[in-house]
């Protein structure tokens, strides 16, 4: 499939096909669970908007009694990374003593997830753990650990399942790769 970001048109190469996705969401889910004893209840933060297919996925895996909470940041433009962390949405009030799960959709930098995590250590929640459904350990910046990690990819830039390029592409069922000049395969 080609993609169009901006006034370019690119090649992309499917990485995980929903088959895939679904298989590891469900073995995410289950370890999940084992970190939440079973009469506890979860809050997921559901990291709008690229997390909100991975969530509804993993939500409906996850046997425990779940509250479903969201924030909306932003930290890019097209397929640049603005360098800063945009707060859209910020965290609901009543986290303390809760179990709470930050369900992401990819870590790239760092700095979304290292600054969410900063303003969740001020609610005193019962458990903080993070979900992100890529990570692209190669382009860390900032000091994070992820505890539950669906696939590492490189560092190109991710399509689909909720990952968008300028708010396009998040219905694709499966991911892919955008193959810009220098990434093999490109056209
Ligand atoms: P970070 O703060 O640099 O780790 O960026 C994380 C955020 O940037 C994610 O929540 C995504 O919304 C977005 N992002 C980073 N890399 C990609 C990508 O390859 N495709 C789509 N969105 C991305
Ligand atoms: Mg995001």
């Amino acid at each position: 499939m080609k993609c169009q970001i901006g006034q370019k048109t690119y090649e992309t190469r499917v990485l995980f096909s929903q088959e895939a996705i679904a298989s590891r969401v469900a073995s995410l889910a289950r370890q999940i669970e084992e970190t939440v004893p079973l009469q506890d209840e979860l809050v997921v933060l559901v990291v709008l908007d690229g997390a909100f297919i991975f969530a509804a996925d993993l939500i409906r895996q996850i046997d425990r009694t779940t509250r479903v909470e969201s924030v909306k940041l932003k930290s890019y433009d097209g397929m640049q990374s603005t360098g800063a962390v945009e707060v859209l949405k910020g965290l609901p009030e009543d986290l303390g003593g809760k179990h709470v799960l930050v369900v992401e959709d990819i870590v790239d930098t760092g700095r979304t997830i290292a600054q969410l995590m900063n303003e969740l250590r001020q609610h005193r929640t019962a458990s903080c753990r993070i979900a992100v459904l890529l990570d692209k350990p190669e382009a860390h910046l900032a000091d994070i650990s992820l505890d539950f990690v669906g696939f590492s990819v490189g560092k190109n830039f991710v399509i689909g399942y909720g990952l968008d390029a300028d708010g396009r592409y998040r219905n694709l069922p499966y991911i892919a790769e955008v193959l810009t000049a220098g990434s093999s395969g490109s056209c």
